[in-house]
């Protein structure tokens, strides 16, 4: 007989057909004439009670795979889908038949049935999407990557590849990972200065820090574009919020200013959060009651509000009024820390805000300069216990602008010559934002560390699995 899944086992009819099902096993009860096995297969948070009557006669075989089926066993058994008379799930197996299909010894199984701290399944990340939460974090990841896509190309946006491997750095951040085939260790004996034209690309390369500046290229074709890949940052972060390796959304559009943007990001999270709360039902109600208590409220009601908007400006004067309740004190010109950002969407604004026109010393130097000389078209959507969810600006169009902005940040117009180009040909105001998906998923889900949000995480120093 064909497999099916455990959420698929729940909307058949509970009419005695026979159904062999499959899975794992989480727990074992047995009592005299009843045994109840639960197995989970993943498919769905729930899992599925498989109930064994000796009264009506199980067979030799039946009872030795009953005896070895322990916790994280795979098993297959055969039955009929009946309404189940207990408490605790709707439906059960009446099972016949119960064959272990790969055995997982008690004494060496790495996940018991009690539960185990998030440190300690960080060790054991190969097997740890076998837990209730790992699970749905996997499932709410799957759901919200493809309702990205829903969202965009509801909307006329073309799905675009930025390259992974890039030789310009879009943030300007300095905090690449370099790509190489030269032989570092015969350069290292050689003491000889390195030379980058012997590389594999004939120039220095590294990993994307932002698929933007290539995404501009296509938004000025193709109108409206997004990506979604993932992208990489050597930044020596140990927070919970920082991966070296992430998944990074990024939309751009063509003859849009920050205005629209801001009503982009804000429809984008309401459409996303309305997603998880229909089609991640039980895997949010698990969040909510062992996670992080009332999130499905805090998501509904988020879903009917509407953002806060807040210049950088207004922002600062707002913090220097609570300059106490900050470890960094802050004043006009600072880059906004977590906690700055926590307090102003927590105690300020009660809720996500966008925060906008930032110096632009702090900000890259793609963002439209406003005519004050001293500010950028810059936007950041915070989010209460996470701080910056979403950043993006509108893009500076006008050529000459851009390139004295590119001398005045120490970069080499030449260097970004194809970017100019575009400021050279059939130029458009534009603008984008780059959702970071890990913080997105901490968001909706009430996990508090990044590392738990996907399924390898990749930080300073770790790179298991
Ligand atoms: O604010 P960032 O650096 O913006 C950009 O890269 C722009 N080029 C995006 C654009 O306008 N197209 O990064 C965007 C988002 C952040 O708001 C954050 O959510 C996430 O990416 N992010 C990280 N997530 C996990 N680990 C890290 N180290 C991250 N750095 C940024
Ligand atoms: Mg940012």
């Amino acid at each position: 007989m064909e497999t099916i899944l455990v959420k698929d086992i729940f909307k058949l009819p509970t009419d005695g057909s026979p159904i062999v099902v499959r899975g794992w096993v989480r727990t074992k009860r047995d009592s005299k004439n009843l045994v109840f096995i639960e197995i989970n297969d993943g498919s769905c948070f729930k899992g599925l009670q498989l109930t064994f009557d000796r009264t009506m006669g199980l067979s030799a075989e039946t009872e030795a795979a009953i005896e070895r089926a322990a916790t994280g066993a795979s098993v297959e058994a055969k039955g009929s889908l009946v309404p189940s008379p207990g408490t605790g799930q709707a439906v059960e197996v009446a099972a016949e038949s119960l064959v272990v299909v790969g055995d997982a010894p008690a004494e060496t199984y790495p996940l018991q049935k009690k539960r185990h701290s998030f440190e300690y399944l960080r060790e054991v990340g190969h097997l740890r999407a076998r837990t209730n939460t790992f699970a749905a974090v996997a499932r709410v990841r799957s759901r919200l990557s493809f309702a990205i896509h829903e969202f965009f190309q509801k909307r006329g946006f073309q799905y675009m590849h930025a390259p992974i491997i890039t030789a310009s750095d879009c943030e300007g951040a300095g905090a690449m990972f370099q790509v190489t085939t030269l032989d570092l260790d015969a350069l290292a004996k050689s003491g000889k200065a390195v030379d980058y034209a012997k590389d594999f690309f004939g120039k220095r390369s590294y990993l994307t820090v932002s698929g933007q500046l290539e995404a501009e290229t296509y938004a000025t074709a193709l109108s409206r574009i997004y990506t979604f890949g993932p992208t990489f940052r050597a930044e020596n972060s140990n927070t919970t919020r920082h991966l070296a390796e992430f998944w990074m959304v990024e939309p751009e559009v063509a003859f849009a200013h920050l205005e629209d943007n801001m009503a982009l990001a804000e429809d984008f999270l309401k459409s996303l959060f309305s997603c998880a709360l229909s089609d991640c039902r039980d895997d949010l109600e698990f969040f909510d009651s062992r996670i992080q208590n009332g999130i499905i409220a805090t998501l509904e009601s988020v879903v009917k509000s509407k953002f806060s908007h807040l210049t950088y400006t207004d922002a600062v004067k707002e913090l220097e009024k609570h300059a106490d309740a900050f470890e960094f004190k802050p004043y006009w010109g600072c880059d906004l820390q977590s906690e700055h950002e926590k307090f102003l969407t927590e105690k300020v604004c009660g809720g996500p805000t966008i925060v906008t026109d930032y110096p632009k010393e702090i900000k890259a130097f793609y963002m439209k300069q406003n005519d004050d000389g001293k500010t950028v078209r810059a936007m950041d959507v915070l989010v209460p216990r996470l701080g910056e969810i979403i950043g993006g600006s509108e893009r500076e169009e006008r050529l000459d602008v851009l390139e004295k902005r590119l001398l005045e940040v120490g970069l080499k117009p030449e260097d970004y010559w194809w970017y100019l180009d575009l400021r050279r040909y059939g130029t458009v105001p534009h603008s984008g934002f780059g959702l970071g998906f890990e913080r997105l998923i901490l968001y909706v889900t009430g996990m508090t560390n990044i590392r738990d949000v996907i399924p390898y995480p990749r930080a300073v120093g770790q790179a298991d699995f």
